[in-house]
């Protein structure tokens, strides 16, 4: 079964990621994220670092998703492993649009084919909610900012991924990432569990 975790930067995925590895320790689940997962990720943080323009980097991601599809994501799946990624195609599919605007027509119908007939979709994605300024304030003052670390292009995100959730509410669950941050867990913990369950009593697709 394939968990995703999606939100802003600054919505605490990181921090419920280290919570889960505790609190599903039983199920021995394989973490992993994206970008990053292979090698091709240096390339991606290079980019984005660097400013690459935005359909080099969209392609990017995309590179680092194929080569983590085939090497780790769809391996593990086919072995029955539990695999819980800390972002996936839906971060393409909420920021690249974002900076892709005005240079495609249309750009999230451009990302989606490219992801057509190889990626994998999610069988339950969790997507963190919470006010921009929120997020902005959780960051690191000591750390230099990523390009998209700004409360402008955050907001907009935002608005793709809640756009993401609402066309397929069978996949989404939405969770108010201002919540205590071992209630989110607990709950995330507890809905994988529930469908892990359910989904070893049907074959995969
Ligand atoms: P991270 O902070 O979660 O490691 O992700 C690095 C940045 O890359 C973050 O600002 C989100 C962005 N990103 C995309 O724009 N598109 C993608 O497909 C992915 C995976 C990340």
């Amino acid at each position: 079964m394939l968990i995703t975790i999606e939100g802003i930067d600054g919505s605490g995925k990181s921090t419920l990621v280290a919570r889960l590895r505790r609190l599903l320790d039983d199920l021995d689940p394989i973490f992993t994220r994206e970008p990053g997962a292979t090698w091709v990720g240096e390339s991606v943080r290079r980019a984005i670092a660097e400013r690459m323009d935005p359909i080099t980097e969209a392609l990017l991601f995309c590179a680092d998703h194929a080569a983590h599809t085939d090497t780790l994501i769809r391996p593990a799946l086919d072995a029955g492993r539990l695999v819980i990624s800390d972002r996936y195609s839906d971060s393409r599919f909420a920021y690249q649009p974002v900076v892709l605007d005005g240079l495609l027509p249309d750009p999230l119908l451009w990302l989606r084919q490219i992801h057509a007939g190889w990626s994998i979709r999610p069988d339950l994605t969790f997507l963190l909610i919470l006010p921009v300024r929120d997020a902005i304030e959780r960051f690191d003052p000591a750390k230099k900012r990523e390009y998209f670390e700004n409360a402008g292009i955050l907001a907009r995100v935002q608005e793709s991924y809640l756009s993401l959730a609402e066309s397929d509410p069978a996949r989404f669950i939405i969770v108010d990432a201002l919540l205590p941050e071992e209630e989110i867990a607990r709950f995330v913990a507890d809905e994988i569990r529930m469908n892990a369950r359910s989904s070893r009593r049907r074959p995969r697709a």
